[in-house]
Parts: structure tokens; C-alpha cells; sequence
């Protein structure tokens, strides 16, 4: 296993390189090639709070299936061309709506644990990522779209190839097939709506909202692209961390009001997207900074997350940061709309952990390795045993 502590930031060679050319001390800094950074927590919120700053940072769009869908993703959209997406689809998550979703993903997840405990009881080893965080990442979705994960069982892989992109006929590919099946899917929910479930209720309330099946069909593409990867990513960080300094992991199985606090504090120190884009369209202040007109901003949550500012002891994993005012979910009008359901499924998922496999532990011998990517920050594998 790697010799450095998997909390100290950065913790990957892509976050190393890119970390070291800053100057840490800059709350707010150009880059050479023109790219303005946000380092700070209070600049941060200042710039994600300022409604003239704009989330429109894509390039115009090239020709092919994911670039005319992914012009449609309300996160790159600003004002009412935003809200009118974003609200069809943040209706849906009711206390009501999420308490029936927690139940459902308790029971997903008691029952990846049981299969994950029948492996580790014969004495073999298995990667967590592939048995359970990237399924039970791929059922949350299916569960909150309202497909059965039996139908839904490929948009992991979708999901995944969609945002690794490191093939480009893979793809395209993904691309088309995940379009037809949200189309088939659509189709279906028109014919027999199923309940809750969000495809139906979005098909029900488009055309009051003005809202067209090509905007629909994309706005199912973004749930997935933006809650699969991120939630599955952060389950192996957190998971490590906790295995990592096991003491972390004894303390929940002791007590577990601490479940809550400890997901917080590593969702800060773990922050799973590094950096989200913004571009300003008037000279705009940031802390003492005035940003000009015309600019791609990247505020680096991961570093904001770690400000001393604002978090004393910044690299330390402390239970009693109450508030703890980490942005890892962002801030202002583009939060993360599934923030709660985030949440709800890490603590599911974790819960079943601690109570499955006490016994739960890192192989020794393994080689860490991050996935290549800046943005979505996860382990390739993790390999675990049961001591
Ligand atoms: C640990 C898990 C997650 C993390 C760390 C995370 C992080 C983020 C961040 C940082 C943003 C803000 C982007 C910006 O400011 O430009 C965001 C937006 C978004 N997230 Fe999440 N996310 C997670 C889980 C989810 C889940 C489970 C879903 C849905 C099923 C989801 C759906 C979205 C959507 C649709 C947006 C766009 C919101 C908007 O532009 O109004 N996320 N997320």
C-alpha cells in the first residue's frame, strides 16, 4: 500500500500537479493560461452566491448526440432557463418522496452488504467498488427515476463510460444507447405512470412547464452523470479513510450518532468534485479581488473545503465541527439538487457496513490508485477482507 496518509490533500498525482503550481496563500489567483481561481471559503461563497455569474462555461456546441443533450443539462443553464429544469425535478424530493426512497435504499443496500459478507466469509478478498458502490450507486438512480434496477442494470456502465470519455466511439455509443433507453423508458411511464417515481411525475408536469421530451430526455442523462459517479466515488474515499485510520471505524461501531458528523467531515476532507466552473459577465468581487468581465472562474472546492479561515486544524478529520459549512455539495442557486438523497444513501450505505462487516478491513498489499480524472475524484479499486 501507498506509504502517504490518505487524508492529506492532494492525494493523487492529477490533484499534485495541478495543487502545486498554486500559491496557497492566494485566496483568489490567475492562472497563466487565463483561468481565474477561488481558493478561499469566503470568496467562494461570495462568487457561487453572485446571480450575475453565469454556469454557462461549455463551448458552443460541436455536432453529436451527447453534445445536443448535454446543452440541454440545467447546470449549465442560468435564471429561468435553469429553474424551470431544475424545479421539475427538486418538486420530487419531498420528505415524503426521500423517506420511501430511505427504506428502499436500506434494503438495496442490507442486501449488496449480505452478498458482500457471503464473499469475505469464504476467506476471499473483493474489490467494494465493484460489488457494492457502483450497483447500489446505479439502484439509487433507478429507484429515484422510478426503473426497476433489473432494467436499469446497465446505466452504471453508462454512467461510467459517459464520464470517463476515454474512448470516443465507447463513447458516442453510450451516448446513443442510454438516450434510447430513457426514450423506451419515457414511453413506458406516458403509457402506465408508476407512482413517485420522478420519469413519471416529469412526464406528467412537462408540458405545463413548457418543458419538451428533448429537455426531459437530457435532464435524466444529467441525474445520472451527476449522482452516479459522485456518490459511488465518495463511498470508496470515505471507506478507505475510515478502514485507513481504523480507530475512525471502531469509533462508529461504538457509537453511532457519529455516523452523521463523520459523512460531514469527509465529505470535506474527501471533497468528491474538485472544482466547479462559473464564468463572470461583469467585473465581479471575490474577497479583495475584482474579477474581470468575460472570465472562466474555477472555484477548488477541495482546497475552499480546507481554508483555515474558516476550518481550524484544516486537515485534521475533528467529529465536533458543528456547523461544519463545507461546500462539497456547492452553494447558491446551483447546489447540488441531490444533496439529500446523497446523503440519505451514504448513510445507508455506511450503516450496513458497520453493521454487516464489523470486521471489514483494507488488504495490506494493495496498490491505491485514483481514477485519472480531476473533476470526479474515486478509486479505481478497493480491495477488502474480513480480518
Ligand atoms: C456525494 C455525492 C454528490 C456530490 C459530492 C455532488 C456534488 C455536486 C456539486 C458540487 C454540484 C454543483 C455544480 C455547480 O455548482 O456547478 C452538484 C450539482 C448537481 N448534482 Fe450533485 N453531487 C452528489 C450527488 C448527487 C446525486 C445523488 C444526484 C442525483 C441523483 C445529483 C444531481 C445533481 C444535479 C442534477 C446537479 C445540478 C444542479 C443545478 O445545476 O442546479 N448529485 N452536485
Amino acid at each position: 500500500m501507498q506509504s502517504h496518509q490518505p487524508d492529506l490533500t492532494p492525494q493523487d498525482e492529477v490533484a499534485a500537479r495541478f495543487y502545486g503550481r498554486l500559491d496557497r496563500n492566494l485566496a483568489v489567483q490567475r492562472t497563466g493560461d487565463g483561468l481565474w481561481l477561488v481558493l478561499g471559503h469566503p470568496e467562494a461563497v461570495q462568487l457561487l452566491r453572485n446571480r450575475t455569474v453565469s454556469s454557462a462555461t461549455r463551448k458552443p456546441a460541436a455536432a453529436g448526440t451527447w453534445n445536443r443533450l448535454s446543452a440541454r443539462f440545467f447546470i449549465f443553464h442560468d435564471a429561468q432557463s435553469h429553474l424551470r429544469l431544475r424545479r421539475m425535478v427538486s418538486d420530487c424530493f419531498t420528505p415524503a418522496r426521500l423517506d420511501l426512497l430511505k427504506d428502499e435504499i436500506r434494503r438495496s443496500a442490507a442486501a449488496r452488504l449480505g452478498e458482500l459478507a457471503a464473499i469475505l466469509a469464504t476467506g476471499d478478498r473483493t474489490d467494494i467498488m465493484e460489488t457494492v458502490a457502483y450497483p447500489l450507486a446505479a439502484e439509487t438512480i433507478c429507484r429515484l427515476l422510478g426503473v426497476s434496477p433489473a432494467e436499469g442494470e446497465f446505466l452504471g456502465e453508462w454512467a461510467v463510460a459517459l464520464s470517463r470519455h476515454t474512448d470516443d466511439e465507447q463513447f458516442d455509443r453510450s451516448a446513443e444507447d442510454v438516450l434510447a433507453f430513457f426514450r423506451q423508458q419515457l414511453a413506458l411511464h406516458r403509457a402506465a405512470p408508476q407512482g413517485a417515481g420522478l420519469l413519471s411525475v416529469m412526464a406528467e408536469r412537462a408540458g405545463a412547464a413548457g418543458v419538451d421530451d428533448e429537455e426531459l430526455l437530457a435532464t435524466c442523462i444529467l441525474l445520472l452523470v451527476a449522482g452516479f459517479e459522485t456518490s459511488a466515488n465518495f463511498f470508496g474515499n470515505m471507506l478507505l479513510s475510515l478502514l485507513w485510520h481504523r480507530e475512525r471505524y471502531e469509533q462508529l461501531l461504538a457509537d453511532e450518532s457519529l455516523i452523521a458528523p463523520a459523512i460531514e467531515e469527509l465529505l470535506r476532507l474527501h471533497t468528491p468534485a474538485h472544482v466547479v466552473m462559473r464564468r463572470t459577465t461583469e467585473p465581479t468581487a471575490a474577497g479583495d479581488t475584482v474579477i474581470p468581465a468575460g472570465v472562466q472562474v474555477g472555484v477548488l472546492l477541495g482546497l475552499v473545503n480546507r481554508d483555515p479561515r474558516v476550518f481550524a486544524d484544516p486537515d485534521a478529520y475533528r467529529l465536533d465541527r458543528t456547523p461544519n459549512p463545507h461546500l462539497s455539495f456547492s452553494l447558491g442557486a446551483h447546489y447540488c439538487v441531490g444533496a439529500s438523497l446523497a446523503r440519505v444513501e451514504l448513510d445507508a450505505l455506511l450503516r450496513a457496513v458497520l453493521a454487516g462487516l464489523p470486521n471489514l478491513a483494507l488488504c495490506e498489499e494493495q496498490q491505491l490508485r485514483w481514477s485519472g480524472r480531476f473533476l470526479g475524484r474515486g478509486l479505481e479499486r478497493l480491495q477488502v477482507l474480513a480480518a
